[in-house]
């Protein structure tokens, strides 16, 4: 659809997708920073914000059982559909576009297509995913998964800081036992899903380009280590004698930064640590942490954890220290969908006059609804290539060649 035919001009319309993302960076579990967690008040108040978004773009909006919002065309509910959408959930202390930008601006496609009469061979469904960021259960795309009725029973059995379960959090919220097994949409009308996100690296911005098409989403593994040794006095202990937990769990830290240099390509993080007693003049006796680590190819992944697991028990066994390694979450590395792919970096070409396919280091919803759906992933530069940092900064114009590009996709198909 080209300019002159809308009836709202494409900046107009970007304008209100930047407006709308700062609504939603004011809407917070934690003052001061953009937090939004897995079912917390902050989502729940986002949801009914966003809800009415949808609504007013001519979307009946409604929250499935997991919290995840989705907007519906008013055609026909059996009909074919096309899926827009990202995640509404963050991470501690986030930026305001990874997530809500791909949202806010599938509505605003929506609203688009809606007011200049568009025809399509299908409906439009708009989602908000509950949770992509997994940092209530340290477990990433309940939201997605749910939504695809692929969560197991392992992740049900989560519990979150405070002991509750998944499964209770979910009965609570829906009164019945929770069937694994039931998606939000019949899987069946799901031609296709497009996620627009930023893109959370630099590669865009080096090359001067506004957009890109995802080729692949990198596998990820979620770990929980935690180190036991014993408390004893800082003042009396001589060095030989210890078991600090908290020695013991930084000299593998430094081997995970040594991962990173031994296995082209790993991205590996710890992100997250306990330290008990956590106090000045104690020994430290336990230490919890995070361990993240990430590759284009799973092959990498596995062999760089395996290599991580080895290292953490001889650390352990070295510094006498009781060790335990669990697995909270693996996902595969995953491909973006080659015609829908093709089908939308045409659209990037015709608006913007290039064409650059890149992968995408980040997990993203589009990861799990690849597993049952055509799926393509949009990204649009961001500055500096930061994210997941309270100055993470998409630009209005390149807003609207996503929004541009994101309407050129859906009016230019003729049939299914
Ligand atoms: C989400 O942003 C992730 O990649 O962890
Ligand atoms: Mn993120
Ligand atoms: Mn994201």
């Amino acid at each position: 659809m080209r300019d002159g035919t809308l009836d709202l001009a494409w900046n107009t319309r970007a304008a209100r997708i930047q407006k709308r993302i700062d609504t939603l960076a004011s809407i917070t579990d934690e003052s001061g920073m953009i937090t939004r967690t897995f079912l917390s008040p902050a989502m729940q108040k986002a949801n009914q914000v966003v809800a009415e978004w949808m609504q007013e773009a001519g979307l009946a909006a409604a929250e499935d059982r997991v919290g995840n919002l989705v907007g519906q065309s008013k055609a026909d509910p059996g009909s074919p559909a096309f899926l827009l959408g990202s995640h509404l959930d963050s991470v501690r202390n986030a930026g305001r576009f990874d997530g809500p930008l791909g949202v806010l601006l599938a509505i605003e496609a929506a609203d688009t297509l809606r007011s200049n009469s568009v025809e399509m061979p299908f409906s439009l469904a708009v989602v908000g995913f509950s949770d992509e960021e997994g940092v209530r259960f340290q477990n990433a795309y309940i939201g997605s998964k749910a939504f695809c009725g692929l969560l197991t029973p392992n992740e049900l059995a989560m519990p979150d800081q405070n002991g509750l379960t998944l499964r209770r959090v979910l009965e609570f919220r829906n009164g019945t036992d929770f069937v694994l097994s039931q998606p939000t949409l019949p899987p069946g009308r799901i031609v296709g899903y497009l996620e627009v996100h930023i893109e959370q690296g630099p590669v865009l911005e080096n090359e001067g380009l506004p957009l890109g098409v995802v080729t692949a989403i990198a596998g990820q593994s979620r770990s929980r280590l935690t180190w036991t040794g014993k408390a004893s006095h800082a003042g009396t202990t001589p060095a030989l004698l210890r078991r600090d937990a908290l020695s013991g769990a930084a000299a593998f830290i430094r081997e995970v930064e040594v991962a990173s240099e031994k296995f082209n390509g790993l991205m590996a993080t710890v992100g997250q640590l306990h330290v008990e007693p956590n106090v000045t003049n104690v020994v430290p006796e336990r230490v919890v942490h995070s361990l993240d680590v990430r590759h284009q190819e799973d092959s990498v992944r596995n062999e760089a954890s395996a290599w991580l697991v080895q290292r953490a028990g001889e650390l352990a066994a070295a510094r006498r220290l009781a060790f335990a390694w669990e697995t909270l979450q693996i996902t595969q590395a995953r491909n973006c969908d080659t015609n829908l792919s093709r089908r939308l970096l045409g659209a990037v070409e015709t608006v913007t006059g290039s064409a650059r396919r890149l992968p995408s280091g980040a997990g993203h919803d589009a990861a799990i609804l690849a597993l049952l759906f055509p799926t393509a992933m949009l990204f649009v530069r961001c500055r500096d290539g930061l994210s997941h940092h309270p100055d993470e900064f998409v630009s209005l114009e390149d807003i609207r060649a996503a929004l541009q590009v994101t309407v050129e996709l859906l009016s230019s198909w003729e049939s299914i």
